[in-house]
């Protein structure tokens, strides 16, 4: 079954489908079920990275997708990531080979460069500090080169490592893939993007509920009365009110899920539109830097000590 949602053109060509499944914290049976339900109901575009440790689960999946026809190579949009501890130009060919051989595949459809800090190899947490962003995106390059990833792009960079790295490439980044929701909408950063013709990616787009603190002035996201109220006029879940949200800011999204039936209602997006009203109230709930949940800083002590800490200025 091929999938029909919307997809977003690369400049490469590729079509990168609107809705993606997110995979952080996916593991064993669990993610084979959820991926498996996820291909069922139609979803092509899987995100993954080297640091979420399930590339071989999903390679077991797609291996059985695709050896028994169920579906065709060219139907699937496949994302992985080069580690933090791989952010050094001689570590990205064996870093990509690595996850090419979890996953199962030749080649996949986007290679991202996980984060502008780099990592001593193997270590959990150890910052290097020579991390060189234009000698890691040459050698991303040459991956497009030897076909072992068909587009390649860049996560958690700012505006200006991502303007560093527009002055030097040969083979321009195809995506951006950022935290963003209706807390934290990433406006400077998308019209650098739009200027540039990169197509960002939102990841956590429903507001990471898991990581997120909620207050009386601020709740969760998902449980936002704006967002809820126009959910039940919409006759929608709150969850798809905030994924159409982003969707009609033309954002690829990647929620993800470990329940079966959310995969499901967070890839039914496309039958419904919300109205110039409903966007512009879900506008004002923009919590601009306030808005980021993702803590870097908790899960790696001392990272904004790298050179090439991004979150220190505003975009
Ligand atoms: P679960 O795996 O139990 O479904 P984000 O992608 O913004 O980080 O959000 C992911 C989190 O949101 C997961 O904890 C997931 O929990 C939950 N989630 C995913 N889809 C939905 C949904 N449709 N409704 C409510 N919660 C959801």
């Amino acid at each position: 079954m091929a999938s029909r949602i919307p997809a977003i053109t690369l400049h490469n060509g590729g079509k990168m489908p609107s809705v993606g499944l997110g995979t952080f914290q996916g593991h064993d049976d669990e993610m084979r079920q959820v991926l498996n339900a996820a291909l069922e109901c139609g979803y092509r575009h899987i995100d993954t990275a080297t640091v979420y440790k399930n590339e071989a689960e999903i390679g077991d999946v797609l291996h059985e997708w695709l050896s028994s026809g169920r579906v065709a190579r060219e139907e699937l949009f496949v994302v992985t990531k080069l580690p933090m501890t791989g952010n050094r130009s001689g570590d990205v060919g064996r870093c990509l080979q690595d996850s090419l051989d979890k996953l199962r595949l030749s080649y996949v459809d986007l290679y991202l460069i996980h984060s502008p800090v780099g990592m001593k190899a193997n270590s959990k947490g150890v910052l290097d500090l020579e991390t060189n962003h234009e000698e890691i995106y040459k050698a991303m390059e040459e991956q497009v080169d030897a076909g072992k990833a068909k587009a390649i792009g860049l996560s958690n960079f700012n505006s200006k490592q991502i303007e560093r790295i527009l002055k030097v490439c040969r083979i321009k980044p195809a995506n951006l893939q950022v935290e963003v929701h209706v807390y934290h909408q990433q406006k400077a950063l998308r019209e650098l993007c739009r200027a540039f013709d990169i197509p960002v990616c939102a990841y956590c787009p429903l507001g990471a509920p898991h990581a997120a603190e909620g207050s009386d002035e601020y709740p969760i996201l998902l449980q936002h009365p704006v967002v809820t109220s126009m959910a039940k006029r919409l006759g929608r879940t709150p969850a798809q009110v905030l994924l159409r949200f982003l969707i009609q800011n033309n954002l690829v999204v990647i929620p993800k899920s470990t329940n079966q039936k959310r995969v499901k209602e967070n890839f039914n997006v496309f039958d419904f539109e919300l109205s110039s009203e409903d966007v512009a109230s879900l506008e004002t709930l923009d919590r601009k830097g306030d808005g980021r949940v993702i803590d870097f800083k908790s899960l790696f002590e001392g990272i904004e000590n790298h050179p090439e800490w991004p979150f220190g200025i505003p975009y």
